[in-house]
């Protein structure tokens, strides 16, 4: 990732007591599911909707899924030991499971990639250091805030997905179905690193000054990203694909406008991701992936 990520301008950041934990409740459901993909069948390198604009988006973001879902697991698996719900502590083992498969059918999809003609080997190695960076000079405290936080981006990535049949429909049926399986996963587990976060004493200060870093930092690294792989592809150039792509995600339809009271919300003192209800349709989607599970 950028260095907007890699070296935030925090001073020390505080830490709290520890909020009490509900040792009562049950845990959610959070299944780990495996599925396998063969992107070979892929029609068309601008699988969505031909548009390479919409397609090189959605790869730059593949492209930081395997680094970033490691980093997450991390920085979770740092604060389990302190976990004193059995609840939480259950649901953490799940998070890490359902962070690792998905993961790991994005490196499948990142390798599919290569055969496309793009080179994302330097996309892979910069956002590789720039979470080490981030490792290597930033509390854990910190990592699990960031973790947090891009954990809301993920939450909210997968509700414009699974609420928005439009662009499912633009959607080679191949990449849907990884993408529809990941943020299936995504919204299941979105609350597990905040309550870790909150339970271990996590503050507002640091998850609001996190995310703030964090936002700026993820958007300017994925565009940076898209705009390496839509150079490396001839059929990407011209400024009028990328004013047109722009204009689809923040003016009309507006896809990415239409996330941002969503991400506003995590600005309030006493935001929690259950605040918003998982996607209508959560079943019809599970029942959609389900003959498609190989269990382990
Ligand atoms: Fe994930
Ligand atoms: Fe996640």
């Amino acid at each position: 990732m950028t260095s907007a990520i890699a070296t935030p301008v925090v001073g020390r950041l505080e830490e709290r007591a520890p909020r009490h934990a509900d040792l009562q409740r049950a845990p959610r459901a959070i299944p780990v599911r495996r599925l396998v993909f063969d992107f070979t069948r892929v029609a068309s390198r601008h699988w969505f909707g031909g548009d390479p604009f919409l397609t090189h988006l959605a790869n730059a973001m593949s492209l930081t899924f395997p680094e970033g879902e490691r980093f997450f697991m991390d920085a979770v698996k740092h604060y389990a030991d302190r976990i004193e719900s059995p609840a939480l502590r259950q649901e953490v083992s799940r998070f890490l499971g359902q962070e690792a498969l998905p993961s790991r059918a994005h490196e499948v999809y990142n390798d599919w990639l290569r055969t496309t003609g793009l080179r994302p080997e330097g996309i892979e190695e910069r956002v590789k250091e720039g979470l080490d960076r981030v490792r290597q000079d930033r509390s854990h405290r910190y990592q699990l805030a960031m973790t947090c936080a891009l954990e809301h981006f993920t939450a909210m990535m997968a509700e414009l997905l699974l609420e928005g049949a439009a662009i499912r429909e633009l959607m080679d049926p191949e990449v849907r179905r990884l993408l529809v399986w990941h943020a299936i996963e995504e919204t299941e587990h979105k609350a597990v690193a905040f309550d870790v976060y909150v339970e271990t004493g996590g503050s507002y200060r640091t998850r609001i000054v996190a995310m703030l870093i964090t936002t700026l930092g993820f958007t300017i690294s994925v565009a940076m990203f898209q705009r390496a792989l839509m150079r490396q592809d001839p059929g990407a150039r011209g400024l009028g694909v990328a004013l047109r792509g722009i204009g689809k995600m923040w003016v009309k339809p507006g896809w990415f406008r239409r996330l941002v009271p969503a991400y506003l919300d995590y600005f309030r003192r006493d935001f929690h991701p259950w605040d918003r209800a998982a996607p209508e349709g959560m079943e019809g989607f599970k029942a959609e992936i389900a003959g498609d599970v190989i269990r382990a």
